[in-house]
C-alpha cells in the first residue's frame, strides 16, 4: 500500500485540522495510507525516544475540520538540523537531519506533506536537499510567507483582533481614553493593518513603517480638534518599533529557538505618556490603556475563508503527492490553488508594501501610520 507522511510544525493556527482532514480523506479515497507524525519533525528524529507516529484513517479525522489546533500536535522547537539534547546537564546541538531522511524511508513513506510556516518549510526544504521527498503547505496567522497571496489562519486572527477592537471601542469611548491593542505578526504588519482597517482604528503601527511618537501624538491631538474627544484606537503590531529604535523582545533567540516578540504596546504607552508631558496643550491629559491580544488570535475554530483555503490546500497537496510532484509548496493565487517550488515559499518574507493600495486606502480613510 502507498503511504505518505503528514505533520504540522511550528506554532499552531486555525485551519491545521482542516488540512489534515482533507489530506487524510483525499488519500483514503485514492487507497493511500497516511502516517501522521506527532509533534512536528520531533516525531521523526527517533533516537532514544523512538519515532512518534500514528496512522490516520477517515474515522480518525471525523469532525475535526472545524476545530482549532492540530490533532497531530506541534512544536516550534525540534529542528532536526539544530537538535538540542541535554546530556549530563549540558545542552548540545546536533545535526540529526540524515536520521530523519533515513526514518522517512524506513517507514516506507513515498514522501512527507509538511504543514508549516517559514521555519518548518525551511526544514522541509533542507530535508528535500538531503534526499527526502516533501510537499509544503503554508500556514501562519502572520501571513508572512512568500509566493502565496495568503496563508490560512490569518483571516481568523484578523477576525479576533477586529472583535477586540470593537470591544475596546465601547469601553474606550465611554472613558474617553487612548486604547492600544498589541497584535501578533512577527516582523510583518498584516494582522495589524487588516484589523486596524476593519476595526476602525485611528492609528496603525507596523514593522514596515517605523513610527515617530510625535506623529502618533499629532493624531491624538487631531482627534481632539475634530471631535473634542481623546478617544483614540491604536493597533500596534508586536514587531512595530520607533524610527531609530528596536523591536521589543520578551526573549532573544537561543539555541534552536526564535526570538519571542512582545512589549511593543507597553513601550508605546510609555512613549505616549512621556509625549503628553511635553506636547499636550489641553487641560485633561488623556488616559492610556494597553491590551495585549496574544495567543487568543491563534486559538479556536477557523473562520469560513481560512477553512476554505485549508481544505483546498490539503486537497491540492494530496493531488501533487499522488502525481509524484514532490518538492513543491501549494499556494493561493487569486481564487486558484496552485503550487510553486518549495524554495520559493521561504526565499523572501511577504511583508506589507508601504506604497501598496491597501496602505493608501488606509491613509485615505484617515488612518495614521505614525510617519
Ligand atoms: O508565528 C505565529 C506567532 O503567533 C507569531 O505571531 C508570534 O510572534 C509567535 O508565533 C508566538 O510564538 P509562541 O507561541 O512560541 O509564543
Amino acid at each position: 500500500m502507498r503511504r505518505f507522511g503528514l505533520l504540522t510544525g511550528g506554532g499552531d493556527c486555525p485551519g491545521l485540522n482542516a488540512v489534515i482532514w482533507s489530506v487524510v480523506r483525499g488519500a483514503a479515497r485514492a487507497g493511500v495510507e497516511i502516517v501522521g507524525v506527532v509533534d512536528g519533525f520531533e516525531g521523526l528524529v527517533g533516537g532514544e525516544n523512538g519515532l512518534n507516529i500514528r496512522t490516520l484513517g477517515s474515522a480518525d479525522v471525523r469532525n475535526i475540520f472545524n476545530q482549532g489546533g492540530t490533532v497531530l500536535g506541534t512544536t516550534n522547537r525540534g529542528n532536526p538540523f539544530k537538535y538540542v539534547t541535554v546530556r549530563d546537564g549540558q545542552s548540545q546541538i546536533e545535526d540529526r537531519g540524515d536520521e530523519v531522511v533515513a526514518n522517512i524511508a524506513q517507514l516506507g513513506l513515498e514522501g512527507l506533506i509538511a504543514i508549516g510556516g517559514d521555519g518548518s518549510l525551511a526544514i522541509a526544504h533542507e530535508l528535500g536537499e538531503r534526499g527526502a521527498r516533501v510537499i509544503g503547505v503554508p500556514k501562519t496567522i502572520d501571513n508572512d510567507l512568500g509566493s502565496t497571496d495568503s496563508t490560512f489562519g490569518f483571516y481568523t486572527a484578523v477576525e479576533v483582533a477586529m472583535e477586540a477592537l470593537d470591544r475596546l471601542r465601547t469601553t474606550g469611548e465611554s472613558h474617553d481614553r487612548v486604547m492600544i491593542l498589541e497584535v501578533m505578526g512577527r516582523y510583518a504588519g498584516w494582522i495589524a493593518l487588516h484589523a486596524g482597517l476593519v476595526g476602525g482604528a485611528h492609528v496603525v503601527l507596523i514593522p514596515e513603517i517605523p513610527y515617530d511618537i510625535n506623529k502618533v501624538l499629532g493624531q491624538v491631538r487631531q482627534r481632539w480638534h475634530e471631535d473634542r474627544r481623546n478617544f483614540t484606537l491604536i493597533v500596534v503590531a508586536e514587531g512595530a518599533f520607533p524610527a531609530g529604535g528596536k523591536t521589543s523582545l520578551v526573549e532573544s533567540a537561543g539555541a534552536g529557538t526564535n526570538a519571542r516578540l512582545g512589549g511593543a504596546g507597553h513601550q508605546l504607552e510609555v512613549e505616549l505618556r512621556e509625549a503628553f508631558t511635553h506636547g499636550w496643550d489641553r487641560p485633561m491629559v488623556p488616559e492610556v490603556r494597553t491590551t495585549v491580544l496574544g495567543h487568543i488570535q491563534r486559538g479556536g475554530s477557523p473562520v469560513a475563508y481560512d477553512r476554505l483555503i485549508s481544505l483546498r490546500f490539503g486537497a491540492e497537496a494530496v493531488r501533487l503527492a499522488l502525481a509524484g510532484e514532490w518538492g513543491k509548496m501549494v499556494c493561493l493565487r487569486g481564487t486558484q490553488i496552485e503550487s510553486v517550488p518549495l524554495v520559493d515559499g521561504i526565499r523572501k518574507p511577504h511583508l506589507v508594501e508601504t506604497d501598496s493600495q491597501l496602505v493608501r486606502h488606509a491613509r485615505t480613510v484617515g488612518i495614521s501610520f505614525g510617519d
